[in-house]
C-alpha cells in the first residue's frame, strides 16, 4: 500500500497520455502532426517551460467534448489512486479551451462527471482550481472569471500558470481581488523560472495562500524566513523541474534543503504524462536522489493534507492525517 497523500499541483491537461491523445484525436477527427504514440513521445524533450507549453497546448486540440474531459479526469484519478492519492486539487486551463471554441461549461461539466464519481470509484476526494494564463491579458482573465460564474459551486479557487518570466503576478491584481470577493481561494505559480520577487508579489499583491513551485525561494533568505514564519505551503514538482531544466539533475533539487529550512513543502507531479511520473513516482524519485529518511516522506505526506483546502471539512482532513500517522513503511 502506498503512502497516503494529497496532490495539490496537477494540471488535468498535463495528464493526457499519448494513447488517450490518439484515441480522442480519432474519435473527434483531429489530425495530430505525429505518426503514432512513439513519435509523439520522442517530442517530449524540453529545454525550458516554453518548449513544454508549446506541445501541451498543441495536444489540447483533441479535447472537445464533455466526455473527453470526463475520460481524461477519470484516467488521472485511477492512476493517482494507485499511487496513494486520497485527495486531489486539480488545475484546469479554461482559456486554452475557450480559444479553440470549447466552452467553459463543457470543460467543467465534463470534469465534474468524473469528479462526482471519484470518491466512490477511486477513493479520491477532489476539488477544482481554475487557472488564468499569465501570458494572456488581464482582461481575458477577468472575462474568464465572469464566464465561470455559473459554475462557482464547482471551483474552490483560482491559480495562475503558463509562461512565467515577463508576466509578473501584479498584472493580475484586479482579477485576484475579484476572485477573493467571490469567496475563492488563491494560489499562483511563482518562482518556477521567475525570480523570488514574483513570489513576494504573489503573496503581497495577489494574496495567495499557497505558492505553486516556489523553487527559487531559496535564493532569498528573507523570503524563506517569511514563508516559514507564515507557514505558506509550497507545491514543489521535482520531476517537472528536471524535465524543464529548472534544475540540472534531481540530486541537485533544493527540496531537502527546503525541508531543513523549515519550509512547508509538498511534492506533486505537475504534468505527469509529460514529465515521466505521477505523484508517487515523484515521492520515490526524491527519496532515492536526495536520500530522504522515511520520516521525511511522512512529513511530505502530512504537509500535503495540512496544505489542502479542506477548511470546510476538517473532519476529513483529520481522517487523512490519521492515515498518514498510522502508515507503516515497507510495503511500498
Ligand atoms: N501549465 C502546465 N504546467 C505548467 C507549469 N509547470 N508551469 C506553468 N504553467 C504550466
Ligand atoms: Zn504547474
Amino acid at each position: 500500500m502506498p503512502l497516503p497523500k494529497a496532490e495539490l499541483h496537477l494540471h488535468i491537461e498535463g495528464t493526457l497520455e499519448p494513447e488517450l491523445a490518439f484515441a480522442l484525436a480519432a474519435r473527434n477527427g483531429v489530425e495530430l502532426p505525429y505518426a503514432d504514440t512513439e513519435e509523439l513521445r520522442k517530442a517530449y524533450q524540453f529545454s525550458d517551460l516554453q518548449s513544454f507549453l508549446d506541445l501541451y497546448y498543441e495536444l489540447m486540440a483533441v479535447l472537445r467534448t464533455e466526455q473527453d474531459f470526463e475520460e481524461l479526469a477519470d484516467a488521472y484519478l485511477e492512476r493517482a489512486a494507485a499511487q496513494g492519492v486520497r485527495h486531489a486539487e486539480i488545475f484546469f486551463d479554461p482559456q486554452a479551451h475557450i480559444a479553440r471554441g470549447v466552452g467553459i461549461g463543457t470543460v467543467i461539466q465534463g470534469l465534474a462527471r468524473a469528479l462526482d464519481r471519484s470518491e466512490e470509484r477511486h477513493g479520491v476526494s477532489t476539488q477544482l482550481i481554475m487557472c488564468f494564463l499569465r501570458d494572456q491579458s488581464s482582461e481575458s482573465a477577468m472575462e474568464t472569471l465572469e464566464a465561470a460564474k455559473p459554475y462557482l459551486n464547482r471551483i474552490v479557487g483560482v491559480g495562475l500558470d503558463s509562461a512565467e518570466v515577463g508576466h509578473p503576478p501584479v498584472k493580475f491584481r484586479e482579477v485576484y481581488e475579484a476572485a477573493a470577493a467571490l469567496g475563492l481561494r488563491r494560489v499562483a505559480h511563482a518562482g518556477e523560472e521567475g525570480p523570488p520577487a514574483y513570489i513576494w508579489e504573489a503573496l503581497d499583491v495577489l494574496g495567495v495562500e499557497r505558492v505553486d513551485h516556489g523553487l527559487r525561494a531559496m535564493e532569498d533568505p528573507e523570503l524563506v524566513e517569511r514563508l516559514v514564519r507564515e507557514r505558506v505551503p509550497l507545491t514543489l514538482c521535482p520531476l517537472s523541474n528536471v524535465r524543464l531544466r529548472a534544475v540540472d539533475v534531481l540530486e541537485q533539487h533544493p527540496l531537502a534543503r527546503m525541508l531543513a529550512a523549515g519550509l512547508l513543502c509538498t511534492v506533486n507531479s505537475d504534468d505527469p504524462a509529460y514529465f515521466g511520473g505521477y505523484v508517487g513516482d515523484n515521492f520515490h524519485a526524491v527519496r532515492d536522489a536526495l536520500g530522504l529518511e522515511l520520516e521525511q516522506m511522512r512529513t511530505l505526506a502530512r504537509n500535503s493534507f495540512e496544505a489542502a483546502f479542506l477548511e470546510h471539512d476538517e473532519e476529513r482532513r483529520g481522517r487523512y492525517l490519521a492515515e498518514v500517522e498510522a502508515y507503516e513503511f515497507g510495503a511500498g
